[in-house]
């Protein structure tokens, strides 16, 4: 076991009708003006947008309003926020959305804290000291940005996407009323559920650390949400079932499933962000297009854990223990976890996500990815641009 520092100060807020609660919570802050950001039209449909309004209004509070944000959201929207908000003299933002939304918050509230070029934190090439105070409207649980300490910005040149931790992004609260993912399309609830297992076995499958109560954590999260992924994907409406997954998705992404370890592999989502950024796919469906190859291609470094995983996460039975017989099991789960996704219509190589890079693209993809991590990525097997390479070929067609 590693020494940790666990610090959530997100304050949740969980339930039914708790989007009315937005106007109190607010005020709380002491914050006077507020910028609302929201997406491509969602919230206007389902009728959300205007109840925050009003919650708002009902408490005095102003503010403005700026939507337009996208899936793999763009630098270019953050720049305007930046603008709007320093004409407008905003000190609180409101994300009500998903990821997209919460992350665009996070990158205009460190482009109002912060003297010079936002986009520099998300190449790493310096550190932000503050952050303008986030509270959140959750509608898809997926991301867990609602009390991550990290945000994802798609720069619209040449489209890069990259991220960027620091916890003083942490949102101050997060509303969550799992009936308000009720109006996802079938697709993005899958592709949510996907991500909210990512965080945790990008957090599982680590070569250093792990403590048993961690353990069993992430092992009950993700049988948990593969549970009720089946059950909403047959029974959307289901209401416990939106409550399970929605909680999932925060615990999963908070850094509680990774207390004690060495701070987690991730080599799946630096992978999946360099899909997302040349291809402009959803990032759930991404994870889930590339795991098995990068599973299988790590797999014997890290032989215990995916052991593991197989008999207490996907029910695979214990067949000995010597190396050959670990092996078979960890094969078994592996592909246990592909069909899981295959039952909630995700894919499981990048042909199924819809998409044909060439060989050249894989390359470029490869490079950026071992830029963005600095060289290496990785705990389970640590990752160098020709391992990467050879997981993209890999992951061309299923197994
Ligand atoms: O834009 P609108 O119209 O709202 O539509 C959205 C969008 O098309 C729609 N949607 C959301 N809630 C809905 C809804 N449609 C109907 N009813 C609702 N209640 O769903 C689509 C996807 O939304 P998005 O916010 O993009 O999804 P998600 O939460 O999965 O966020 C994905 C982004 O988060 C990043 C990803 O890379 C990606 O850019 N991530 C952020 C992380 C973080 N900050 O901690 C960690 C993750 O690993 C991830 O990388
Ligand atoms: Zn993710």
């Amino acid at each position: 076991m590693f020494s940790f520092q666990y610090y959530t100060p997100t304050s949740v807020i969980f339930g039914r009708h708790t989007e009315g609660r937005v106007g109190e919570l607010v005020q709380k802050t002491g914050c006077k003006k507020v910028l609302i950001h929201y997406g491509s039209g969602s919230v206007i449909r389902s009728g959300l947008l205007k109840r925050i309004q009003e919650a708002l209004d009902e408490k005095g509070i102003s503010y403005v309003m700026l939507g337009g944000v996208v899936p793999n959201p763009r630098l270019s929207l953050v720049y305007e926020g930046i603008d709007l908000c320093k004409k407008e003299q905003v000190d609180f933002i409101l994300a009500v959305g998903g990821g997209s939304v919460i992350d665009s918050s996070k990158a205009i509230g460190y482009g109002m804290t912060n003297a010079g070029d936002v986009w520099d934190f998300y190449e790493h090439t310096r550190q932000a000291d503050a952050c303008l105070p986030i509270g959140v409207v959750l509608t898809i649980a997926a991301s867990g940005s609602e009390m991550s300490n990290s945000s994802v910005i798609t720069k619209d040149q040449g489209m890069v996407k990259r991220g960027y931790n620091h916890d003083v992004c942490r949102p101050v609260f997060a509303v969550m009323n799992p009936e308000l993912t009720m109006t996802l399309p079938a697709y993005q609830t899958a592709c949510g559920c996907t991500d909210i297992l990512m965080h945790t076995m990008e957090r599982y499958f680590t070569n250093g650390g792990n403590m048993e109560l961690t353990d069993v954590l992430a092992e009950g999260l993700m049988r948990t949400v593969m549970k009720h992924a089946r059950i909403l994907r047959d029974d959307p409406d289901n209401y416990d079932s939106r409550a399970e997954v929605m909680w999932a998705g925060s615990l999963s992404h908070n850094g509680l499933t990774g207390c004690g370890s060495d701070g987690g592999d991730f080599a799946t989502h630096g992978l999946e962000h360099e899909i997302g950024g040349m291809f402009d796919v959803a990032h759930g469906a991404g994870l889930a297009a590339i795991w098995g190859s990068w599973a299988r291609y790590v797999r014997r470094d890290c032989l215990d854990r995916f052991y593991r995983f197989a008999v207490q996460v996907m029910g695979v039975v214990d067949a000995g223990t010597d190396t050959d017989a670990k092996d078979a099991v960890a094969l078994k789960g592996i592909e246990a976890m592909e069909d899981f996704y295959r039952s909630i219509q995700m894919p499981t190589s990048l042909t199924e996500l819809g998409i044909s890079p060439t060989d050249e693209q894989l390359q470029t993809m490869a490079h950026m990815c071992s830029v963005a991590a600095g060289g290496v990525k990785g705990s389970a097997k640590k990752l160098e641009e020709k391992d990467m390479l050879q997981i993209y070929r890999m992951a061309v067609q299923s197994c």
